[in-house]
């Protein structure tokens, strides 16, 4: 039994639901071949678009009802045709991933000629709205919940993007975690966020506000400044050495935030860390907050394997990494962190960054998320097999800093020692980036979106692993 440091109270989160009624006649003029909503339409939207598209979720406008996405047929048909929703960037050539939410080319059909024949209702009963996933999406309860030690407060707009909140570990003893989810306090500003359990890096600012007597908030390791000093931001960077593989617990983003880990393999939490909840927050106007909470399923046996988390690209686990940029070429150390990334000159539209992580041991890759900021423009995952063949693991072909999507294989991937995990990506420092804050800035690596991140998180564990041999420490 884990025994509990601190209990943290934690409010029932009540998801307010609106009942939905409506008789809206059918569009008489509708043309009789068009798909209508309550054929197969409303289906697709609900089953699609409706997780976001609903009242207290993250998307601009609610799609639960013939008369509420009505309005939007036409701005539907063309976000669904242009494939930017719902949003799944992979390139479909490359890769076979779970959960894929790309909508079926005879779904997307489907909807642009209901648009095209005038968006009719059609007869008989509306589709029945599916139950939302507002709740812990683990058949059981979880069996410890945290919740952030303070209501983070907002402003309605401004420069406001990353946050850490750190929080001592609750338990005493080390655990294995089988499950972890995230949930948002306020999904409407939570943009994405991690969970993570690492020391506080050394020179962060400690006890700004005491919330509970184990809870400290730090804002920020240095004032946010988008033209900080770059001997400042390499301090911090300094500061931030502490990712190693076994930091991050679960990542969260509209429509994701709950990792089950594949039999046999859990998240290994050591009772001395810290854990960190990274916020990154979009304002909406209003001022707002965001209490946000997790929630951890223990595991009931012993794991054989830890599910590690890796950067690859700026930093990697098991090898030294190195990071070319153009013709020079750096060597980093393993389990270092972020020492190094690229400076991307000013007006640069095209730069090319290519990550190497040499594999020491076998392992076995369960999914990759691609994490790039503004400028972030394209990446490609590339397997090297010993034998020096390369095959494309995951093309996104174009970036979109909005949408931090998680793609899981639906067969894990065994990658044996002696290959190479490769990630190459582009950046667009242009005018011509719409994203872009400043295209006559130097970037430098960053939490702040208007700095620069790169890596392909990819979830993996070590095959010669056994925790059950474990001593504990
Ligand atoms: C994972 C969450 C999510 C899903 C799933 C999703 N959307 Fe969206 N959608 C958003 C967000 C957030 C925005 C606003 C930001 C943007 O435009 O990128 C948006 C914007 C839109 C817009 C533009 C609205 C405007 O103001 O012009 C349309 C149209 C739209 N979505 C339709 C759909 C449809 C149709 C589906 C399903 C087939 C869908 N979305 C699925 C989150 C989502």
């Amino acid at each position: 039994m884990t025994a509990v440091r601190s209990s943290a109270a934690l409010g029932a989160a009540v998801l307010a639901v609106g009942a939905i009624a409506g008789t809206a006649a059918a569009n008489e003029n509708a043309a009789a071949a068009a798909p209508t909503f309550n054929g197969e339409v409303g289906r697709i939207l609900y089953e699609n678009c409706a997780s976001c598209h609903r009242e207290g979720q993250v998307a601009p406008m609610s799609l639960t009802s013939y008369q509420e996405a009505r309005p939007w047929a036409r701005a539907i048909k063309t976000k669904v045709v242009s494939r930017e929703m719902p949003p799944w960037f992979a390139d479909p050539r490359f890769g076979k991933f779970k959960d894929v939410t790309a909508l079926s080319q005879e779904d997307v059909d489907a909807v642009a000629a209901w648009a095209d024949g005038g968006a009719p209702q059609g007869d008989g009963p509306a589709p029945e709205l599916p139950e939302f996933a507002g709740d812990w999406l683990h058949e059981r309860p979880p069996d410890y919940v945290v919740e952030m030690p303070i209501e983070v407060e907002l402003p309605a707009q401004g420069e406001f993007d990353y946050l850490d909140v750190w929080m001592e570990f609750p338990f005493e003893d080390d655990v294995y975690l089988e499950a972890v989810q995230m949930r948002p306090g306020n999904p409407a500003v939570v943009h994405h966020a991690g969970i993570f359990t690492r020391p506080m890096p050394p020179g962060t600012r400690l006890g700004l506000e005491q919330v509970q007597p184990t809870a400290q908030l730090i804002p920020q390791p240095v004032p946010i400044n988008p033209n900080e000093d770059p001997a400042v931001k390499l301090a911090r960077r300094e500061a931030a050495r502490e990712f190693t593989p076994d930091a991050q617990l679960i990542f969260y983003r509209p429509g994701g935030g709950f990792n089950r880990f594949p039999e046999g393999t859990a998240k290994l939490v050591y009772a001395e860390r810290n854990l960190e909840f990274q916020m990154h927050y979009s304002l909406t106007g209003r001022p707002e907050t965001d209490r946000s909470v997790a929630g951890f399923w223990f595991a009931r046996d012993t794991p054989r394997r830890r599910m590690l988390t890796v950067g690859s690209g700026e930093f990697g686990g098991t090898g030294p990494v190195r990071i070319v940029e153009g013709e020079e070429q750096l060597e980093l150390q393993a389990g270092t962190g972020f020492t190094r990334t690229p400076n991307i000159p000013p007006h640069a539209d095209d730069f090319r960054i290519t990550g190497i992580w040499p594999i020491q041991d076998d392992i076995t890759v369960y999914g990759v998320w691609p994490h790039m900021h503004f400028r972030g423009k394209d990446m490609t995952y590339i397997v090297v097999w010993p034998d020096g063949a390369e095959e494309t693991l995951l093309h996104v072909p174009n970036y979109d800093f909005n949408w931090q999507i998680e793609y899981d294989f639906i067969e894990p991937l065994k990658v044996p020692a002696g290959s190479t995990l490769k990630t190459v990506g582009h950046f667009d420092n242009s005018i011509r980036n719409r994203y872009n804050p400043s295209p006559d800035r130097e970037v430098y690596w960053g939490e702040q979106s208007w700095d620069e991140m790169f890596f392909i998180f990819t979830k993996y564990t070590i095959d010669k692993e056994d925790l059950t041999k474990r001593t504990s420490n």
